[in-house]
């Protein structure tokens, strides 16, 4: 009988982002807003945003592509695909489904994770359990976002924050490193402070819903900055704790990418330099579950993350949620 522990860790990473840009500039001409505000407050300068025909599981697609290559796998040695996402195609099917479709993933098991921004994270920590307990041996996750399709963009409180993409990683068992310890949480209180309204079966879409914008994000921002300091720095010790690293182990952080001040509060508390803290908003805004992917991805295609490296991924968002990974490379 084989009695060695399977350890879950990531076996390849990949991103997609759509091509059109969309700067600070561009949005000063359709809201009371400017370059400036924009940069100092939020750190963002410009996002990408899908064209009308592009849905979230289109993004998916070519990010899974790109994971499944870095990692060697074909789509039937799939077993399990787990996508994180607040702007699903449509309701249902889940958009894993219609991505295990599009790849010909005919092996996987598939289901959409709703934890808004926290989502990849708890998608991750699913994608572990299936993997070490023996249910699955290659799951793809992946975060994937259609902001703009959900974004009121005549609010300025919240259009200058989002962006589309998607980014996706191949989870499976590793003989070194892994993934160490995972931390989740909840605070469904805080949930009326970050929402989309309209649609559900609390207020279906109705005339009156459409009217009134209740299809759009809603977001009590200055409410999501405070828990969002708070917990980015807590979460990201406790997984550190409890991974048995201290502080001074960690190499690299991968935070979620929603306020440059938010970042560098989260850096500053854990002792890292910039360097050591991905950042790439500036870019890309904030893309909700996909954004943690995407800065992993482009940090281990970069050089910034490697072999042996100790990693943390940190994120929060609308739930309230929060999740963290402690992962060796
Ligand atoms: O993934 C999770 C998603 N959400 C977040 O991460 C959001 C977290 N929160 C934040 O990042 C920040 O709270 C914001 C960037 C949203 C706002 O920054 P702030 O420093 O908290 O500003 P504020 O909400 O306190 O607003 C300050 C002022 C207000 O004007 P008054 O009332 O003081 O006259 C706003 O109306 O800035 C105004 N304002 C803007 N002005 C120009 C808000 N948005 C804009 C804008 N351009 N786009």
């Amino acid at each position: 009988m084989n009695t060695e522990r399977i350890v879950a860790g990531f076996l390849g990473t990949g991103s997609c982002l759509p091509d059109k840009e969309v700067t600070n500039f561009d949005l000063e001409k359709i809201v009371d807003t400017s370059d400036e505000w924009i940069q100092t407050r939020t750190g963002i300068k410009s996002r990408r945003i899908a064209d009308e025909n592009t849905a979230t599981s289109d993004l998916a697609y070519i990010a899974a592509l790109n994971a499944m290559e870095a990692a060697g796998i074909t789509a039937e040695q799939l077993d399990s695909i787990i996508v994180a996402t607040i702007t699903p195609d449509m309701s249902f099917p889940s958009t894993a489904c219609i991505l295990q479709d599009k790849l010909g993933a005919v092996n996987a098991h598939a289901f959409d994770v709703g934890a808004a921004c926290s989502g990849f994270l708890y998608a991750a920590s699913l994608a572990k359990q299936f993997v070490e307990c023996g249910q699955a041996k290659h799951v793809l996750v992946i975060g994937a976002e259609t902001l703009s399709k959900i974004t009121d963009f005549t609010d300025r409180n919240t259009c200058v924050l989002f962006g589309d993409g998607a980014g996706a990683a191949i989870i499976g068992p590793v003989e070194s490193g892994g993934i160490q310890a995972t931390d989740l949480g909840a605070n469904g209180t805080g949930g009326k402070f970050l929402t989309l309204p309209g649609g559900g079966s609390r207020m279906p879409a109705s005339h009156e819903t459409v009217d009134n914008r209740l299809h759009y994000i809603k977001m009590d921002g200055s409410e999501v900055f405070k828990f969002a300091v708070r917990i980015m720095a807590k979460s990201s010790e406790t997984v550190i704790e409890k991974a048995g690293w201290t502080l001074d182990d960690l190499d690299y952080l991968v935070p979620h990418q929603a306020n440059i001040r938010i970042i560098s509060s989260a850096g500053k508390k854990l002792n890292l330099p910039d360097d050591k803290v991905h950042v790439n908003l500036d870019r890309f805004g904030n893309t909700s579950a996909a954004s943690v992917p995407i800065a992993l991805d482009e940090a281990v295609r970069t050089g910034k993350i490697n072999k042996g490296d100790k990693v943390v991924l940190v994120a929060f968002g609308g739930g309230l949620t929060w999740g963290a990974l402690a992962v060796e490379f």
